[in-house]
């Protein structure tokens, strides 16, 4: 029985976690969102079962998802299910992902959210190394148990995660209307070497290089993919965020992030 896993990550996270499915699962795809959202046209999966693999935003799910939603057609496929990866509190996401399948005439039969490294930098930057491991071991734990429920069909969506339907209310609308201008909060310092990677990383081709530098061009998701992936950390937010710690998914090398994000080849020119 084949599944598709439609994918969409900033910092490899989620990536990481639909690889691991994959493995476990056999017989699984792994699709990426923003490369078949360049695509025209429909998105119907010949499949018996289809699950999203997405990290979470603001308790919410990234408006990339919300708008690949009504393109995908899924009301014959029996079992749909989601993986949502986050910092520590975000399952109402989950909740938000079934009310967008119920407005397109399907549902998720299950949900759950797996605590990754939190690669959101302004609430603090990411853990030193040992942190990071035991979060991401413990994850792999988590996902193990996950394969296993969807293999057997399993039915369970979270129930009333106050706190983060709370942090939805409060804090998602106000973040999806900073999009897509937000990227004006991002500035690149002396330290850029005209690389190219926060190009190559970048979803939705939010940035161009011109004379050697990153020039973001307001259609941004704010997933901080270029942030964190910069090699020099040479792109920063506001002034007191330069010291923060960067975050890239370790299991996820540069080159199959580029793959996932736009396609590109990593080691192409600019
Ligand atoms: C804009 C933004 C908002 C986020 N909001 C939350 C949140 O509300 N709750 C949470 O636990 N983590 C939050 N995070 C952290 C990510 O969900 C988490 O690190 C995720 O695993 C990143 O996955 P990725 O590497 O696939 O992009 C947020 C990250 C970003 C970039
Ligand atoms: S990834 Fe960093 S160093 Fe490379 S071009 Fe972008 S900002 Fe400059
Ligand atoms: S510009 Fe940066 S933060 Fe915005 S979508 Fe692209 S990679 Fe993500």
């Amino acid at each position: 029985m084949t599944t598709t896993l439609y994918v969409f990550t900033g910092t490899g996270n989620s990536l990481a976690a639909a690889e691991s499915l994959a493995q476990k699962l056999g017989n699984t795809v792994i699709e990426s969102i923003p490369i078949r959202m360049k695509k025209a046209g429909p998105v119907i999966p010949d499949n018996q079962k289809v699950g999203f693999v997405f990290p979470v935003n603001y308790s919410g799910v990234p408006l990339i998802l919300a708008e690949f939603i009504p393109r995908i057609s899924l009301s014959h496929v029996p079992y749909i299910f989601a993986v949502a990866t986050a910092g520590g509190v975000g399952r109402y996401a989950l909740i938000q992902l079934d009310t967008l399948l119920k407005e397109n005439g399907s549902s998720l039969q299950a949900g759950w959210m797996i605590r990754m490294v939190d690669n959101y930098i302004p609430y603090g930057g990411a853990p030193d190394d040992k942190t990071q491991k035991e979060i991401l071991a413990d994850a792999e734990h988590q996902l193990a148990v996950i394969a296993s429920s969807i293999q057997s069909e399993k039915k369970e969506m979270p129930k009333f995660p106050l706190m983060s339907q709370m942090l939805h209310y409060l804090l998602y609308p106000r973040f999806i209307r900073s999009l897509p201008e937000i990227d004006n909060r991002f500035h690149v310092d002396d330290t850029c070497n005209g690389c190219g990677i926060c190009r190559k990383v970048c979803p939705v081709e939010n940035v161009r290089i011109l004379d050697e530098r990153p020039v973001w061009q307001h259609h941004c998701l704010f997933c901080l993919a270029c942030i964190n992936l910069c090699p020099k950390e040479a792109i920063q937010l506001e002034e007191k965020h330069r010291r923060k710690r960067r975050y890239h998914n370790p299991s996820v090398p540069l080159k199959k992030l580029v793959q996932i994000q736009s396609g590109f080849d990593s080691s192409s020119d600019q």
